[in-house]
């Protein structure tokens, strides 16, 4: 097939589904390494989104179906070489030194679903794209006109996937009081300024939230910060999450990515307070490693590796049924895709458990399963068994 006759059938209504052009003819910063054209929705129907790659940064710019051809044909002079997704064919299109282009047909890998899918994605995040945050912009995440830096976009996924499982549970928030919160092991707080964005911000919730962690310098940065967005609801405090004592009463309780026994600690401050809810993303988890031990499972815990992941499992199963035993309705989700960290795993308790015969169950469940396994994880020592 020829170029222009390719053109005239995406003209014509073949929809294109993504086109990615790459190897610039110029060597000097006039053209992006990568372009990326994908469909999006608009509001005003469908268009298309650019997405140029340079120095680890996106660039993005939406341009309307009518602009699309001309687009293609000025692009397709600046790069040697280009690939084409529609639902008939992959077209690849080499384009030589006087800039003669050969077309290669492929077999097509991409359903018009799939297309529009990593758009819909972004239009559900909390904090979409496009849209300027002062705390994503103060924290590098975000450049001044709203684009996600490329190097950021990993962290920007994982602060909206968090904001939409807070968003699940704000229901079962107290609604008559100001809220408080405690982040636990906060680090430099992506997170704590994202849930303050959202209670305080987005949803005009009266809230006060506390950070805490080890790192004074890191604490001194983040405390700076709120005071810089004038966020004075928002504060800092160094400390050990164990020697904690800043609060009689917590309603949410956050504690992402502490160390080890760290998130137990946590927890059971949470299970003290009677909070209304906890998220709990554990970290390493070295403290089961050293007890476990079963017979039966001596070809799984022969192998170091395997080993280390089963006592992450079964540290968690122990603490989310130690959080149904005290009272919680509790769920495991997967926090981001596994791709991007093996870190994956939420725990969501809500306070209100089911009946106390349930309890009494998986009290039963519980004994049966540490007794097996030879464990006694640090987190019973707060809980009534
Ligand atoms: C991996 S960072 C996570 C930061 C943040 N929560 C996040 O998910 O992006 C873990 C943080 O927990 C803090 N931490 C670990 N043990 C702690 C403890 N016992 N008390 C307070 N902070 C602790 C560390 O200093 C570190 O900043």
């Amino acid at each position: 097939m020829e170029w222009e006759a390719f053109l005239e059938q995406l003209a014509s209504g073949q929809q294109l589904l993504q086109a990615s052009f790459s190897n610039p003819r110029r060597k000097d910063n006039g053209t992006a390494r990568k372009l990326t054209i994908r469909p999006i929705k608009l509001k005003d129907g469908l268009g298309f989104q650019c997405e140029r790659i340079d120095l680890n940064k996106a660039y993005h710019e939406n341009i309307t179906p009518h602009e699309l051809n001309d687009k293609l044909k000025f692009e397709m002079s600046q790069y040697k070489q280009a690939l084409f997704k529609t639902e008939e064919a992959d077209v690849q299109v080499l384009s030589n030194k006087k800039g003669a282009l050969t077309l290669l047909m492929h077999t097509p890998t991409m359903k018009a679903n799939d297309a529009m899918q990593e758009h819909n994605r972004s239009k559900a995040y909390v904090l979409p794209e496009g849209d300027p945050v002062p705390f994503l912009i103060e924290l590098g995440v975000m450049s001044a006109d709203g684009r996600v830096l490329k190097a950021k976009y990993d962290k920007f996924r994982q602060i909206n996937r968090f904001l939409e499982m807070v968003s699940d549970v704000l229901a079962d928030l107290p609604k008559d009081k100001e809220l408080t919160v405690v982040d636990f092991g906060c680090g430099k707080s992506y997170l704590t300024f994202a849930l303050y964005h959202l209670l305080a911000i987005k949803e005009r919730i009266p809230v006060r939230i506390i950070g805490l962690d080890l790192k004074k310098d890191v604490i001194e940065t983040c405390a700076q910060l709120a005071k810089q967005l004038k966020w004075d609801k928002l504060s800092f405090a160094v400390g050990d999450i164990s020697d904690y004592k800043g609060h009689d009463e917590v309603d949410l309780v956050v504690t992402l990515h502490a160390c080890d026994t760290a998130t137990d600690a946590a927890l059971l401050k949470a299970i003290h307070w009677n909070a209304s809810v906890i998220l709990s993303v554990p970290c390493c988890q070295h403290e089961l490693f050293r007890q476990i031990s079963q017979p039966a499972l001596k070809p799984l815990l022969k192998h170091g590796l395997l080993k280390e992941r089963f006592t992450a499992l079964v540290t968690d199963a122990a603490r989310a049924n130690l959080l149904e035993i005290a009272g919680y309705r509790t769920q495991l989700l997967e926090f981001i895709d596994l791709e991007h960290t093996p870190k994956n795993m939420l725990i969501r308790a809500v306070r209100g458990s089911g009946s106390a015969s349930n309890t009494e169950q998986v009290k039963q469940e519980y004994e049966a399963f540490k007794s097996w396994l030879n464990i006694s994880p640090f987190m019973e020592q707060g809980i009534k068994l």
